[in-house]
């Protein structure tokens, strides 16, 4: 397939890195994105119109493949919709997006098939969450459904713990999303990402990334979006067999069995405890600001490499990557995750050549970029070592402003090997 008119779905950091990378395939002929944001809208044409359209949107506009981004629109079963139109899309369907949108179900899918995560249980109502809490201790208690990064939380102890579960399933904070929940061990270890893209029968590896979820430096503060991201993490190779053997292969075999042909990404979260890789969470879809990190990494055509995925044809086994290491420092608006202001105008984007920029909550008004959201901008630094790599990102941050930015110093600082 050549000349593609390709749609990107989805407005963060993420889907500005994937439209950069498509916007470089010989294959593209027009790019289009939908809802998009300040940096994607130099890079393709902003569509008008609501994401639960976009069936319709491509079928009106003659789009030949579409990208998705987010997980919300692939469990809402984007994908089964754009098929029933014939129009190729890029991600699971609604069935293998329920890795993602279910945790209940991620949790069975991993015991039945024997892949190693935290042991859990799933408690029938208010009152008896509260006595598995009682009688065996605290634990990670996470909503079933989607909650949009604040359905995962890691109590301190029995009172807060009694407290959330009593706010997710009794108040339904989250709404449908938290009626039924998991709790699970909370595991100590080393956290990675590692993302594997499959046709459903072969599978290639991203490098794998690390991101920094919490808002303060040395890991400190509220959970948000991510703050940050590095790659690749050097990964000794008995760890990367035990990820390879027991988690990706037994993921993929294990949908198989269920009849799911699962055409995309599976991201991993893993915990790392005494060198064995638990799974914490499946997303199906790439991570941010891990995408950020990673893209900058790839020589392939990222656009040949989803379009073989979804016809089931992915030929490369192995990426071919340039030899360096990157780093991702995420702006935002000062208060982020809590409240924080808009349209601030941001000012040095013209002095920042040696990174690479990918654009979040921003948008794009008379040739000038203002703040539209928490997360505003991702600037990303490459280099032969990731001290190079980081030296570069935080250069380029201090000559960029808007009022009340904020980031994280310590991206990419003292980071180790994983043998
Ligand atoms: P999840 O959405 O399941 O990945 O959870 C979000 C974050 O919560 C993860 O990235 C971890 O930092 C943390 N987390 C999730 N599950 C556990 C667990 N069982 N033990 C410790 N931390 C966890
Ligand atoms: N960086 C974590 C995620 O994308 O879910």
């Amino acid at each position: 397939m050549r000349d593609m008119k390709v749609l990107i779905v989805g407005s963060g950091g993420r889907e500005d890195a994937i439209a950069y990378k498509v916007s470089q395939s010989p294959l593209l002929s027009e790019l289009y994105c939908i809802p998009g944001n300040g940096g994607m809208a130099q890079r393709g044409k902003i569509l008008e119109g609501k994401v639960e359209d976009v069936p319709e949107i491509a079928k009106d506009l003659g789009i030949e493949f579409v990208i998705v981004g987010p997980e919300a629109p692939l469990v809402d079963g984007i994908v089964d919709r754009c098929r029933e139109y014939n129009i190729s899309i890029f991600g699971p369907d609604s069935r293998g997006a329920q890795l993602e949108g279910s945790k209940i179900f991620a949790k069975k899918f991993m015991k039945k098939n024997n892949i190693p995560t935290a042991e859990f249980y799933i408690p029938s109502d208010y009152n008896d969450a509260v006595i598995y809490i009682k009688e065996n201790g605290l634990k990670a208690i996470k909503a079933d459904g989607l909650a949009g990064g604040k359905g995962v939380v890691i109590p301190e102890d029995l009172d807060s713990a009694s407290s959330v579960i009593y706010r997710f399933m009794v108040e339904r904070v989250l709404g449908k999303s938290g009626e039924m929940i998991v709790l699970e061990d909370i595991l100590v270890g080393r956290e990675i990402s590692c993302i594997v893209i499959t046709d459903g029968s072969n599978y290639c590896s991203l490098p794998i990334a690390q991101d920094y979820k919490r808002a303060y430096d040395g890991n400190r503060g509220p959970n948000t979006g991510g703050m940050g991201s590095i790659a690749p993490i050097y990964i000794g190779e008995e760890i990367r067999n035990k990820i390879k053997d027991r988690i990706i292969e037994r993921t993929l075999e294990g949908l198989r069995r269920e009849g799911i042909t699962y055409r995309g990404v599976i991201y991993l979260g893993l915990m790392l405890v005494d060198n064995d890789p638990y799974v914490l969470e499946y997303n199906v879809r790439l991570g941010d600001p891990e995408t950020q990190a990673i893209i900058p990494l790839l020589k392939d055509d990222i656009l040949e490499i989803f379009y073989e995925t979804v016809t089931s044809n992915l030929s490369l086994s192995k990426l071919n990557l340039k030899p360096c290491y990157t780093c991702c420092v995420v702006l935002v608006s000062g208060g982020y995750p809590g409240h924080y202001e808009v349209g601030k105008e941001i000012t040095g984007l013209d002095d920042i050549s040696e990174c690479i920029l990918f654009h979040a909550g921003t948008k794009l008004v008379d040739d000038r970029f203002y703040t539209a959201g928490g997360r505003v901008l991702n600037v990303v630094g490459s280099g032969e070592t990731l001290e190079v790599a980081r030296e570069k990102a935080y250069g380029c941050v201090s000559r960029i402003n808007f009022e009340n930015m904020y980031y994280r110093k310590d991206i990419g600082q003292g980071v180790s090997n994983i043998d």
